[in-house]
């Protein structure tokens, strides 16, 4: 393990003014959102599709790392560039996406676990030579009626654990998504406490693992009401709880946090991380790691046709952009109108 190489990475990762294009839909996601803008997912569909996002012009001025799928990582660019290659020499880390699913965990109804370690080792060996410097890995903790277990909490929080471990064994900065889904009917207070009891499980377990705190990104939810609830806490409720949870929890020593999206709207992920950014002072940088808020908008302007190739690069530089100015909590909702 490289400690000093760890470290260097992730603060590239969550440069100020930057953050994290998640571009790592399984083959299965990525043709659900091709349904919406009825596109066959074609391997080059596919290709096409990840070009538009990582050439669009101006873009790497607000992207710092890509997250990769499998598939992805072994593609190239029309001109024959691997993508890996492409990006790095955009000055934006490539990174890889190394579990393998939610699967239900045995015993516990309605709980999950994440699979994927085994294996590990010898898959994050090829992807270094790929050219990954970082990985992701997901843990999903779902709310609902007796879930989550503090069971399920504890094992996914073990798994991250080992994950991030041989993350670090091989050079590579370890991501550590501990997603609390926001689909249910909850409350805020529900999504706090149980995004509590998970921050605080995983960080026990980092610890316990060795983890090098400052070799590592955090990739957590923020804490919202649920999808279906009846009320909807305001934008700056969700900012106040977040930042609360977070100081709970997270070392100073991990140099940053980069949110995952969660079904939020494109417009309210990017208000929830400016105002989170407008909270005080804060001990670690706070930044995007967007799949959905990202792309949506950028996927519907395309539409799959090569007319609108451009347009979609126009509105994902758009949204990047917008994202970016959050990360330092300069962004207004004006400038959705503006821009
Ligand atoms: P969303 O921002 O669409 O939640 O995706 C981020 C991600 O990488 C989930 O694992």
């Amino acid at each position: 393990m490289n400690r000093s190489e760890l470290a260097r990475i992730a603060q590239a990762m969550v440069a100020r003014g930057k953050g994290i294009l998640a571009a790592d839909e399984s083959t299965g996601t990525i043709a659900k959102r091709f349904n919406a803008i009825r596109l066959d997912s074609t391997e080059e569909h596919r290709r096409a599709y990840r070009e538009l996002l990582f050439t669009a012009p101006g873009a790497a001025e607000s992207i710092s790392g890509v997250i990769l799928y499998d598939e992805t990582i072994r593609q190239k660019t029309a001109d024959g560039t691997p993508f890996p290659q492409y990006l790095t020499q955009q000055g934006i880390v490539p990174g890889i996406k190394v579990d393998r699913g939610a699967k239900p965990l045995a015993g516990f109804p309605g709980d999950t676990i994440t699979e994927g370690l085994d294996g590990l080792r010898e898959r994050l060996i090829e992807y270094h030579k790929l050219g990954a410097r970082f990985a992701k890995w997901r843990a999903v903790i779902d709310i609902a009626a007796g879930v989550p277990s503090a069971f399920a909490i504890e094992a996914n929080a073990h798994a991250l654990a080992r994950y991030a471990a041989l993350c670090q064994e091989n050079d590579i900065v370890p991501i550590v998504e501990p997603e609390v889904l926001m689909d249910g009917a909850h409350s805020i207070e529900r999504c706090e406490e149980v995004t509590d009891a998970t921050l605080g499980s995983v960080f026990q377990h980092l610890q316990a693992h060795r983890i090098h705190l400052e070799g590592m990104v955090l990739k957590p939810n923020m804490v919202i009401s649920g999808k279906k609830a009846s009320e909807h806490a305001s934008p700056e409720a969700v900012a106040a709880a977040t930042v609360r949870c977070l100081k709970r929890h997270v070392p100073p020593a991990v140099p940053g946090i980069a949110f995952l999206s969660g079904g939020q709207s494109p417009e309210e992920a990017t208000l929830h991380l400016s105002l989170i950014n407008r909270a005080g002072p804060l001990p670690w940088a706070v930044t995007f790691s967007y799949g959905r808020a990202l792309q949506e908008t950028a996927l519907q302007a395309w539409g799959g046709r090569s007319t609108e190739f451009k347009a979609g690069q126009q509105e994902f530089a758009r949204r990047a952009r917008l994202n970016g100015l959050a990360s330092t909590g300069r962004y207004s909702p004006e400038m959705e109108k503006a821009a």
